[in-house]
């Protein structure tokens, strides 16, 4: 990894590296713009060029969080800022390229077929670069939007973490931020759904659920049963407490797999899904399971069932007007296949909910 600074480029300079930004080059649309790949001529350098939107005060509002916070941060599992430009109204980023796309390309839409050595070296480089953003960086970073579509791929696998666009930096005594509600619906911890206050733990549920995906190959949002409308997570834990973890395996992987490593992967995943945010394990605690260097957690064999009290409000008719009840009974509602794939911001203001968990202790 070049350790050289991000600079600024010019309009033109980006532009005609990506041939002004032609569909053809364009390696992904997240929320906010396309990302288009480009050649560099002056560095000889393939990048990635992410459009911000100006119009979108939120799109200025990433593009101006992804700079600062970005270009501060040095560690081998992060995609690097090459540069960045403004200049006639525009926002754009440039990235160095990673040849292999994001994870979730691999996991859901076919590009490759991971082995499941690569599998387990994604999510022991996904923790560790988390781990350093949480305990290692001068100040905490809450990432606030891991998924895998925002994980992405070198040339020999090697997790580049990237997206920093919701980023925000806090003191690591405080290590919590109450801002708008912004994340990805199927990620995002259910106490984070219900404050607007992310933490370290939400990160960490977030990073539970792509451990899990890399492990089953399916997605967090997708129902795996209709009738009963179960998800990713609820699937996994089932079968945990029916001891037939291995039943939720990627399928596609045969019988290529290895049984203690997939069942290490899978319990970290419920153990940071935890609904209960107090019983999630720290990134280090994760590591220390990956390398088989902890053993693994004993789980309730049942998931726990979150409950929310609200203290502030009045009456349940007040509790019921408020954002953080509806944004949870939205939440709650089947994603239409386009929203979920978006990163949502919408307002929740309250701090003070306060969390329940109706769990069966840890055995
Ligand atoms: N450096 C990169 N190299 C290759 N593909 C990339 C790179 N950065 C982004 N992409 C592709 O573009 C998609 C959107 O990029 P991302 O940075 O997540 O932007 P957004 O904020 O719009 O979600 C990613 O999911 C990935 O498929
Ligand atoms: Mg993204």
């Amino acid at each position: 990894m070049g350790a050289s600074m991000p600079r600024r480029f010019s309009y033109h300079e980006l532009a005609r590296s990506t041939v002004d930004f032609a569909e053809t080059e364009k390696l992904g649309e997240g929320g906010f713009g396309g990302v288009y790949k480009g050649f560099l001529k002056d560095l000889s350098m393939w990048v990635a060029v992410k459009m911000a939107s100006r119009t979108s005060k939120q799109g200025i509002k990433e593009y101006v969080s992804e700079v600062r916070i970005i270009s501060r941060l040095r560690h081998r599992n992060l995609v690097q800022l090459i540069g960045w430009c403004h200049e006639k109204g525009e926002l754009l980023l440039a990235y160095e390229f990673m040849e292999n796309g994001s994870l979730d390309l691999h996991l859901f839409k076919g590009k490759s077929m991971l082995t499941w050595n690569s599998r387990y070296k994604i999510a022991h480089g996904l923790a560790s670069v988390l781990l350093y953003l949480h305990e290692e960086w001068e100040q905490c970073v809450l990432h606030r939007d891991i998924k895998s579509s925002n994980v992405m791929l070198d040339s020999n696998f090697n997790v580049k973490l990237g997206d920093f666009g919701l980023a925000k930096l806090v003191d690591h005594e405080k290590s919590t931020q109450t801002t708008t509600l912004a994340g990805t619906f199927g990620y995002m911890a259910p106490e984070y759904l219900f404050t607007g206050r992310s933490t370290k733990e939400s990160d960490v549920f977030s990073f539970g659920v792509v451990a899990l995906e890399i492990a089953c190959g399916r997605k967090a949002t997708d129902y795996i049963s209709l009738e009963k409308q179960i998800r990713l997570v609820e699937w996994v834990w089932e079968l945990y407490g029916n001891d037939s973890t291995l039943e939720a395996v990627d399928p596609s992987l045969g019988s290529e797999f290895d049984e203690e490593e997939v069942r290490r992967l899978m319990s970290i995943g419920l153990w940071c899904v935890h609904p209960d945010s107090e019983f999630r394990p720290s990134m280090r605690q994760g590591i220390k399971v990956l390398n088989s260097e902890a053993s693994m957690p004993l789980l309730p064999s049942k998931m726990p069932i979150a409950y929310f009290l609200p203290p502030l409000a009045s009456s349940l008719s007040d509790f019921y007007s408020t954002s953080q009840y509806q944004s949870l009974s939205r939440s709650l509602e089947p994603p239409s296949t386009e929203s979920s794939k978006q990163t949502t911001s919408s307002s929740a203001n309250s701090s003070s909910s306060q969390f329940i968990s109706m769990s069966h202790s840890m055995q």
